[in-house]
C-alpha cells in the first residue's frame, strides 16, 4: 500500500511527480491554503505532510494527524511555521530546502537595493501618471551604489551571495554575523550597532525566531544613517513595520525595499503602502521557475525520504535521529 500524504499547495510538476509516484497524495488544488480546520481534518491519518510556509505545523497539528506521521516537509529553506520542538518531541523529523534558493534571493535582494536607490518603481509609476514632460538634471534623483557600503545582517549561505554581487558594484562591505567567516572582501563588525552607523545599505538576512523578531525597531532604524536604505528579503516579522514606517515617513532613512512583510499578505490599508519610499514585492524571493523546481524536487525527496524511514537530505532536527537510536538501544536493552 502507497503511503498517505497530504500536500497543501499544488508544486511544481518537478516535485509533485515523484510524490504522485510513491504516495497515494491528496493535494491542495485551490491557489489559497487551505484554512486551519480543513488542514487539521486533512491531515488525519496520513504518513507524510508536505507543507508551505503559509501553514503552521504545530502540536495541534502533529496531534491530529496521528501517531503514524513519519514526516514534515516543508518546501521553504525557513521553517519558522513549523514549531521544530513540537516535531521533535515527537520524533517526527522536518525537511526544508536549503541552498537551492540562495541565488534567487540575493538576486532579488539585489533588485530591491538597485530599485530603491534608483526610484525605479517611481518612475514608472511617473511616466503611467503622465508626469513625463521632459528631461530635467533634477528629476527623480536616487543614489549611486559605487563606492557605497553596504552592512549585511547576517552572513550565511544568502547573506554571502549578496556580499558576491556587491563585489561587482565596487561596494565596500561589511557584515554583522557572530558565527560568519569574511569572505568576499568582507569586513567582519563587533556589533550591529556599528554595522548600522556605518552603512548605506542594509540588508536583513537572519531566520525568524526568537532573537530576530522586530529586530529592526526604532533604535535599530535610529541608528541608520540618514541616507540609508533597508532591505529585507529574510521575514516580515524581523521588522517592527510601524517603527520602519515612521522612519520612512519622517524620511529618517532614505527607502526600503521589501520582499517580505507581517503579515502576509499585506492589507491594502496598510501605511507603509502610502508611502513612495517604500518599495514592496509579495514574498517572490524564491520565484524563478529553475529555483521552484529544485525546490519542489528537493521537498518530494525529504518527504519521501521519510516515508521510507531513511535520513531526510535536508532535516532541520537531526536530532530525531540521534532519540530514535537511543529508543532502539534502550529497547535492545530492555
Ligand atoms: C523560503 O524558502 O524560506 C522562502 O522565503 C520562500 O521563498
Amino acid at each position: 500500500m502507497r503511503p498517505k500524504v497530504f500536500v497543501t499547495r499544488k508544486m511544481r510538476d518537478a516535485g509533485l511527480k515523484p510524490v504522485l509516484e510513491f504516495c497515494d497524495a491528496d493535494v491542495w488544488e485551490d491557489e489559497m491554503p487551505p484554512s486551519r480546520e480543513v488542514l487539521l481534518e486533512k491531515v488525519r491519518g496520513v504518513a507524510g505532510l508536505l507543507s508551505m510556509l503559509t501553514d503552521r505545523v504545530d502540536a495541534k497539528l502533529l496531534d491530529a494527524a496521528g501517531p503514524q506521521l513519519k514526516v514534515v516537509s516543508n518546501h521553504a529553506v525557513g521553517f519558522d511555521n513549523v514549531v521544530v520542538a513540537d516535531a521533535t518531541a515527537r520524533g517526527i523529523p522536518v525537511g526544508n530546502t536549503p541552498g537551492i534558493l540562495t541565488n534567487a534571493t540575493a538576486d532579488l535582494a539585489f533588485a530591491l537595493l538597485l530599485a530603491a536607490a534608483r526610484r525605479i518603481v517611481e518612475a514608472e509609476k511617473y511616466i503611467r501618471d503622465g508626469k513625463w514632460k521632459t528631461w530635467h538634471p533634477s528629476m527623480l534623483l536616487g543614489m549611486d551604489l559605487t563606492g557605497k557600503t553596504l552592512g549585511l545582517v547576517g552572513f550565511g549561505r544568502i547573506g554571502r551571495a549578496v556580499a558576491k554581487r556587491a563585489v561587482g558594484f565596487d561596494l565596500r562591505i561589511i557584515f554583522y554575523d557572530p558565527t560568519g567567516k569574511p569572505e568576499f572582501g568582507a569586513i567582519k563588525m563587533n556589533s550591529l550597532d556599528d554595522l548600522l552607523r556605518a552603512s548605506d545599505f542594509v540588508s536583513v538576512h537572519t531566520p525568524l525566531n526568537d532573537s530576530t523578531r522586530h529586530m529592526v525597531n526604532a533604535d535599530f532604524l535610529s541608528k541608520m544613517k540618514p541616507n540609508a536604505i533597508f532591505v529585507n528579503t529574510s521575514r516580515g516579522p524581523v521588522v517592527d513595520q510601524a517603527a520602519l514606517y515612521e522612519a520612512l515617513k519622517a524620511k529618517k532613512i532614505f527607502a526600503a525595499g521589501l520582499d517580505v512583510t507581517d503579515p502576509e499578505p499585506l492589507p491594502l490599508d496598510s501605511p507603509l503602502l502610502t508611502l513612495e519610499n517604500c518599495l514592496i514585492v509579495p514574498h517572490i524571493g524564491s520565484a524563478s521557475e529553475k529555483t521552484r523546481d529544485a525546490m519542489a524536487r528537493l521537498a518530494a525527496e525529504n518527504l519521501i525520504a521519510g516515508l521510507k524511514g531513511e535520513r531526510l537530505p535536508h532535516c532541520v532536527n537531526p536530532e530525531v535521529y540521534e532519540n530514535r537510536r537511543q529508543t532502539t538501544d534502550d529497547r535492545t536493552w530492555n
